[in-house]
């Protein structure tokens, strides 16, 4: 399928590479970049040689937010008529296979939302952080109130959301925002390492880790520990457990089959 606001690529045939690309708009998010990164997405998650995807930006700017010449008009009847955001952003949390942000530059309102909807953030040292939505009359409305303070606490969150300022990639590092942080001309290299790296996984238990780590994000604790145990007690039934356990106790490499 061919993209207009994407250049979608793939790395050693398992790896699912997407890079938003409106270079003239700092990459704004507007409803056809979220439409053709949710249709780019699904058919990464969909396609049995993919094991893990990346969504990644420009150097100057992963992206800077929700389009506001697009927005700037909008009427409450327009948003919640159309259910603006949750109608084409949402699918990104129904991707299954693992996510990486691979973030340079700016990561800005429903830019950093968006990296924050990915399984976990390697920025790069140029890369800043914000939710400046308050300066243009707004709340963050991608989840920016509820994944930033669960992220970095809520005093941080408190300040990025009222004061607008911006975090770089070291207090986000610090902050636990982002997993690492690296250079700029290391990104792709050290992203497309933890990607390659999940590759190597069973293919199941990394969708049943990313799903289970996710319900620590969603629910109560005690839901989310049982949970995890009732997916825990599946892989038991996976030939990847047998496997996995075998090769360990025999001490050679597990050839592992993704069932
Ligand atoms: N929407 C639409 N266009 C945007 C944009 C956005 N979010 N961010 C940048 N652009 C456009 C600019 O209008 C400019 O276009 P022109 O060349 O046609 O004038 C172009 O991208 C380059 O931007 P700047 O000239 O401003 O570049 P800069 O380097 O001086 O500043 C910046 C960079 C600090 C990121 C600045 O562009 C900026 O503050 N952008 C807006 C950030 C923002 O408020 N984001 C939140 C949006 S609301 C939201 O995301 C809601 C939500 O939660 C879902």
């Amino acid at each position: 399928m061919a993209y207009e606001t994407l250049q979608v690529r793939t790395e050693a045939g398992q790896v699912g590479i997407v890079t938003l690309h409106r270079p003239k708009q700092l990459n704004a998010l507007n409803d056809q970049l979220m439409d053709e990164l949710g249709a780019a997405l699904k058919a990464f998650d969909a396609d049995d040689a993919i094991g893990c995807i990346v969504v990644t930006g420009s150097e100057k700017a992963f992206a800077a937010g929700a389009d506001i010449s697009a927005m700037a008009k909008y009427e409450f009847a327009d948003v919640y008529g159309r259910d603006f955001i949750s109608r084409n952003w949402e699918a990104i949390r129904s991707i299954r296979k693992p996510v990486i942000a691979a973030v340079s530059g700016f990561a800005l309102g429903g830019g950093c939302e968006l990296a924050m909807m990915c399984d976990f953030i390697i920025a790069a040292e140029n890369a800043k952080f914000g939710q400046p939505e308050i300066k243009i009359g707004i709340i963050p409305g991608a989840g920016g109130t509820q994944r930033l303070p669960r992220a970095v606490g809520k005093s941080k969150a408190m300040d990025m959301v009222l004061t607008s300022r911006m975090m770089d990639a070291q207090e986000a590092e610090r902050a636990g925002l982002v997993s690492r942080v690296v250079p700029l001309d290391k990104l792709m290299e050290e992203t497309l390492g933890a990607a390659l790296a999940i590759c190597q996984m069973p293919r199941l238990a990394a969708m049943a880790a990313k799903e289970s780590v996710n319900r620590a994000f969603e629910g109560a604790l005690s839901d989310g520990v049982q949970f995890e145990r009732r997916l825990f007690h599946a892989m038991f039934a996976t030939a990847d457990q047998k496997e996995g356990m075998d090769a360990f106790l025999a001490k050679r490499t597990p050839a592992f089959g993704h069932r």
